[in-house]
C-alpha cells in the first residue's frame, strides 16, 4: 500500500475473523474506508454486520486479524501519559437504540458530551443543536418508554450526531421509520459527511437510502464478503450477487437461509 493510500485511508480492516464455539460467523473480512466517505455495509439478517460494527467500535474482543483507524491498530493502547496527535473521535448509532431507560430524552444525548468533560454551555448548546435537528424538541423531559420507536431512533442518532465525531458507525439508522423520516435521515449523513467530513459506516437493509448515501458498497454472504465496490457498480445490474439483492430474487447465488 502506498503512504498516500495509507493518508486517505481511516478505517481499515485486514482479515477480521469472528467465531462463536466452532461456528465462524465472519471469514476474513478485510476492507478500508476512506476519509470523508460512506462506505454501506449489506447483508441478509445474520450475516454479521452488527458484529463487524461492534469489532470496529472497540466492542468485542474475540476476534482476529486488525483493525486500523488512522493507521493505528484499536487494540494498542497508548503508553500511559502519552497523547496521540492523530486521535479520533468514534460515535455508534446502535441498531436498538441503546438508550438508558431511565434517562430522559436530554441526559441521554448529553451523555457522551458529559463524559468528554466539556463546559456546560457547549454541552447545552450541542445537545439544544441535535434536538432541533432531529426535531425532537419538546421531548425533552420524556423517558425512552415514553417515546414511539420512531423518535427512539432519532434520540440515539441525536446522541451520536452531538459528538461531532469524525468515525461514526450507524447500525440500521432508517429501520422503523417512516418513508420521509427515512429520506431526512439518508440527507442528514451526506450533509455530515460534507461539513465535518465524517468517515462513516452505514448498515441499513433500505436499499433507496444506500443508494443516496453510498461512495463504496460491501455485500457480506455467509460470513465473506461477496460484493465490493463503488456504489454506481453496485446498482449498475452487473454483478450477479449485487442484481440478487436488489431485486429480492429467491433464484440466484444467495440461498433464501
Ligand atoms: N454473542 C453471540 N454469541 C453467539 N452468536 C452470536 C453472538 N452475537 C452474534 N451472534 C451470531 O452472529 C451472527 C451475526 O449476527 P449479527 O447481529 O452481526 O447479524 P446482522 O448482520 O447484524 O443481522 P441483522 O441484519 O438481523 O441485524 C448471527 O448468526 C448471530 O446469531
Ligand atoms: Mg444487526
Amino acid at each position: 500500500m502506498s503512504i498516500i493510500d495509507r493518508v486517505k485511508q481511516v478505517i481499515n480492516v485486514k482479515n477480521l475473523s469472528i467465531s462463536f464455539g466452532r461456528k465462524i460467523v465472519i471469514d476474513s473480512v478485510s476492507f478500508s474506508a476512506e476519509r470523508g466517505t460512506t462506505l454501506v455495509m449489506l447483508g441478509k439478517n445474520g450475516s454479521g454486520k452488527t458484529l463487524i460494527l461492534k469489532a470496529i467500535a472497540g466492542l468485542l474482543n474475540n476476534y482476529s486479524g486488525t483493525i486500523e483507524i488512522n493507521n493505528k491498530d484499536i487494540k494498542k493502547k497508548l503508553p500511559e501519559g502519552k497523547s496521540d496527535p492523530d486521535n479520533f473521535r468514534l460515535a455508534y448509532v446502535f441498531q436498538k437504540g441503546g438508550l438508558f431507560d431511565s434517562m430522559n430524552v436530554y441526559e441521554n444525548i448529553a451523555f457522551g458530551l458529559k463524559r468528554m468533560r466539556l463546559d456546560k454551555s457547549i454541552i447545552e448548546e450541542r445537545v439544544a443543536g441535535s434536538i432541533e435537528r432531529m426535531g425532537l424538541q419538546g421531548s425533552e423531559n420524556k423517558l425512552p418508554s415514553e417515546l414511539s420507536g420512531g423518535m427512539q431512533k432519532r434520540v440515539g442518532l441525536a446522541r451520536a450526531l452531538c459528538l461531532e465525531a469524525n468515525v461514526v458507525l450507524f447500525d440500521d439508522p432508517t429501520a422503523g421509520l417512516d418513508p420521509i423520516l427515512s429520506d431526512s435521515i439518508a440527507d442528514l449523513l451526506i450533509e455530515i459527511k460534507r461539513d465535518m467530513d465524517t468517515t462513516s459506516i452505514v448498515v441499513t437493509h433500505d436499499l433507496q437510502a444506500a443508494e443516496k448515501v453510498a461512495d463504496s458498497i460491501i455485500l457480506i454472504y455467509r460470513g465473506r464478503i461477496v460484493f465490493s465496490g463503488r456504489s454506481e457498480e453496485f446498482f449498475s445490474g452487473r454483478d450477479k450477487y449485487a442484481c440478487q439483492f436488489i431485486e429480492g430474487d429467491i433464484e440466484g447465488p444467495i440461498d433464501i437461509f
